[in-house]
């Protein structure tokens, strides 16, 4: 099988996503700047595979750092997780984000031309739908950015759609994510957010542990069936089943492909409010707040490319998404740390 750069894989999906390369065989090396994670969790990989994945602790910014790990290797392709993803953060700091992630990417881009690696995986986001005006949401709807956060993505789409233009030995899956939760099932692997959390299972789980003393529902007067705000929620170790997919695609129809990775059902936030407390046996005290600024009322993906180009399709239902994340949660309270 062929040896994979992960760039991000002390993340969580980068975590995920090793472990599931090393579940299939592949070979992987992992590159992270630790600023949103912990090399804790190539430990747990390494708990739940008996492989020891090569790790450098090295920055996007840094190419020399990076032309030297792939003077050390020879890869076949790259899966791009590094990057900041923080919405509120970019608002505030977005020099700090365009140059992390644009700047990041373009030198990453350049070392992997430089050593002639052009199979390229990429972590993109339904973010670059910006306001959906429809749902489901397919890959031809118009895109626009909504924040400093998704315009570093919608950049770096088109960078590489430029790139690809200018030289078609380029193969390239740009990958939209919606909303990704859940965790391995062993309970061993999850999201280990700094401080409170910005998004929502992750804050239910805190609630759940008693970290923090109620959830904050944003707005309850949407056109939805209850109210909320309506989300596709997306397991975890589906997600990281689909970065598999796309590899083997681009090895067998090379080219420039961009698809949805989501579940193509839409859930409400009382919808996991309930199916958390089902699949945990623990009460969740919410309080209704106005509408978090920039929120879409509903967005949900059409998962019908994803099944077409890379045969892939999620399996694990909301319930599971619960379930796993509270696996995690309980038996590590605290994260990694
Ligand atoms: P994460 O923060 O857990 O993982 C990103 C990793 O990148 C972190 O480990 C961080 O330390 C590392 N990193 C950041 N800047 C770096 C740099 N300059 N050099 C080296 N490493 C750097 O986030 P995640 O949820 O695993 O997200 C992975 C990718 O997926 C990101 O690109 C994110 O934007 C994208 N994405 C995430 C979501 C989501 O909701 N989690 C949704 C859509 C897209
Ligand atoms: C967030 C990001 C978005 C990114 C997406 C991918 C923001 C503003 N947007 O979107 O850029 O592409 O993740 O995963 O961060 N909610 C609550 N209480 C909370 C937290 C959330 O009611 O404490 C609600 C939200 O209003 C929303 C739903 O839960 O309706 C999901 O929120 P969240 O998990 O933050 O994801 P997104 O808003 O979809």
């Amino acid at each position: 099988m062929s040896k994979v750069f992960v760039t991000g894989g002390t993340g969580y999906i980068g975590s995920h996503t090793v472990l599931e390369l090393l579940r299939n065989g592949h070979e992987v090396v992992v590159m992270d700047n630790l600023s949103n994670s912990s090399a804790e969790s190539l430990n747990r990989v390494k708990a739940l595979t008996g492989i020891s994945v090569p790790f450098y602790q090295a920055d996007l910014l840094d190419k020399e750092a990076m032309s030297a790990i792939f003077a050390e290797h020879t890869f076949e392709s790259v899966v791009h997780f590094a990057g900041l993803k923080a919405v509120g953060e970019s608002v505030e700091k977005p020099l700090w984000y365009y140059k992390n992630n644009i700047t990041g990417t373009l030198n990453l881009l350049e070392v992997m031309q430089e050593n002639r690696v052009k199979n390229l995986v990429f972590s993109s986001s339904c973010t670059v739908y910006g306001e959906p005006d429809k749902v489901p949401i397919s890959e031809d709807a118009p895109l626009s950015a909504v924040n400093p956060y998704g315009q570093t993505k919608l950049t770096i789409e088109y960078i590489l759609r430029d790139l690809f233009q200018a030289d078609q030995d380029w193969n390239m899956a740009i990958l939209r994510y919606f909303n990704p939760v859940g965790a391995d099932q062993s309970g061993t692997m999850g999201e280990d957010p700094n401080g409170i959390p910005n998004n929502l299972m992750p804050y239910v789980t805190q609630v759940a542990v008693g970290h923090l003393p109620y959830l904050r529902v944003f707005g309850n007067d949407y056109p939805t069936q209850d109210g909320t705000g309506i989300r596709d929620y997306i397991h975890v170790t589906d997600l990281a089943l689909g970065h598999l997919k796309a590899i083997e695609t681009l090895r067998l129809s090379p080219g420039l492909i961009r698809c949805n990775l989501g579940t193509g059902n839409g859930y409400s936030v009382l919808d996991v409010v309930k199916a958390f407390e089902t699949a945990s046996g623990v009460a969740i005290p919410y309080q209704f707040m106005p509408r978090r600024a920039g929120d879409a009322a509903a967005a949900y993906a059409d998962p019908t490319l994803a099944e077409t180009l890379l045969g892939w399709r999620a399996e694990r239902d909301l319930e599971q998404m619960c379930k796993d994340s509270w696996k995690w949660q309980v038996n590590n309270p605290n994260g990694y740390s």
